[in-house]
């Protein structure tokens, strides 16, 4: 394992390789550090391709070992064209990376494998999280999956398909009085007294880490090439820096030429990292009220360095509005055949903003992130359908196919 150390992304302080969530000096996020050179001397393009059908082809560039028997393994999912949308859209080339393939259907199965193996190395028996919906369902499975426990935090008025989907695996589910945010302090101060790996607070220096699989995936599934933009939802902003971050690593070891602008979203019910982006000022935290129940963070703990990823490569961050979430499932849907939930309406949404604004040209070949399953948020767009009655009789259905 080539993580030699976790550092603090402010003041630069070395920490252990133990579950610690951020900086004992200043309190800043903590992330692993690799050996560079071992590293470059070890991994190339064919010792990648070598490895299993899943994340744990990329062991080498996350803090953890690859387990000896890789369960219900994420990763590897499809990366589609979509001629159709690309075309309406006015781009060059579309690709869907299709997180929905993942065991629970987001990319939120990436991140818990890491930061479960992590759990499991420190001999922690109980997995635990604060969710916006997805990460439950990922917590659950995995400690159903590895014979572990599993405690999820949650706001009590999550969506049911959110619910059931996290419920079925056993775990014990608290629905807590109050936004994200609440489950979010209250998991960060449970953290300091029960004996719990809570994936996103003390074991977040890890989890963060999965999330740049979805870069490597990408730049291999493209024949080791890197897309000129990928347009990515935004919630605590772990997501998108850590794309950014993998994009990165893959130039500097010399896999792939160049790195793609990241473009994030945001619903305008919760918008705090699209207003720092806009307002070239630091991440305000907000009281959400969005359709997007999965972005919906108000004080996003990756917030300032999704703007600053955003900057640096060429990207930005667009706010989409809440009437326009639905709209962009079944467009989505209907020009694709793929059926995202509602972070990616506002995905597709922040696509659309870029290319209005003449961010990304009409030969640009985009990457748009399909990181949650419409399944699981079907409201926005439970009233698009309005089904034809019909008889179970072929003279009258042909009658009626025959007038209209
Ligand atoms: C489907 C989906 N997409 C994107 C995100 C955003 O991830 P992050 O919090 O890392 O920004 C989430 C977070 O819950 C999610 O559930
Ligand atoms: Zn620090």
């Amino acid at each position: 394992m080539p993580a030699v150390s976790l550092c603090c992304r402010i003041c630069a302080t070395e920490h252990p390789l133990d579950a610690t969530g951020t900086c004992s000096r200043c309190f800043g996020p903590l992330d692993p550090t690799y050996d560079w050179d071992a590293l470059r001397a070890r991994v190339s393009r064919a010792s990648i391709e070598a490895g299993p059908q899943s994340i744990w082809r990329y062991a080498d560039l996350l803090p953890v070992a690859a387990p000896e028997v890789a369960r219900l393994a994420p990763g590897m999912t499809p990366l589609v064209p979509a001629p159709r949308l690309a075309e309406e859209l006015g781009i060059g080339e579309l690709w869907l990376k299709l997180d929905t393939a993942n065991p629970t259907h987001s990319f939120k199965d990436r991140v818990v494998a890491v930061a479960a193996r992590k759990a499991q190395e420190l001999g922690l028996d109980t997995l635990s999280c604060s969710s916006t919906g997805n990460l439950a369902g990922a917590v659950a499975a995995r400690a159903a999956a590895e014979g572990m426990e599993a405690a999820v935090f949650v706001p009590s008025d999550l969506e049911p398909e959110k619910l059931a989907a996290a419920a079925v695996y056993g775990p014990r589910i608290y629905a807590v009085a109050g936004t994200y945010d609440h489950c979010s302090r209250l998991s960060v101060e449970l953290s300091f007294e029960l004996p719990w790996g809570f994936v996103n607070v003390n074991l977040r220096s890890y989890y963060a880490e999965g999330s740049k699989t979805l870069a490597y995936e990408i730049a291999e599934q493209l024949g080791w090439e890197t897309p000129d933009a990928v347009a990515i939802p935004i919630a605590s902003g772990a997501l998108f820096h850590k794309v950014g971050q993998g994009f990165a690593e893959l130039s500097a070891l010399g896999l792939v030429d160049g790195t793609p602008a990241l473009f994030g979203g945001q619903a305008a019910g919760c918008e705090p990292v699209a207003t720092a982006f806009r307002e070239n000022a630091r991440v305000v935290p907000v009281r959400p009220s969005s359709i997007a129940r999965s972005l919906a963070i108000g004080n996003p703990a990756d917030g300032d360095f999704a703007v600053t990823t955003a900057r640096a490569t060429g990207g930005a961050i667009h706010t989409v509005a809440e009437d326009e979430i639905g709209s962009n499932m079944a467009h989505l849907a209907a020009t694709t055949g793929v059926f995202g939930e509602t972070a990616t309406g506002v995905t597709l949404g922040a696509l659309k903003a870029a290319v209005a604004a003449g961010q990304i040209g009409p030969r640009a070949r985009v990457v748009l992130l399909v990181t949650g399953d419409g399944l699981k948020t079907p409201g926005p767009v439970s009233d698009t359908y309005d089904p034809i009655m019909i008889e179970a009789d072929a003279d009258a259905f042909l009658d009626e196919v025959l007038i209209a």
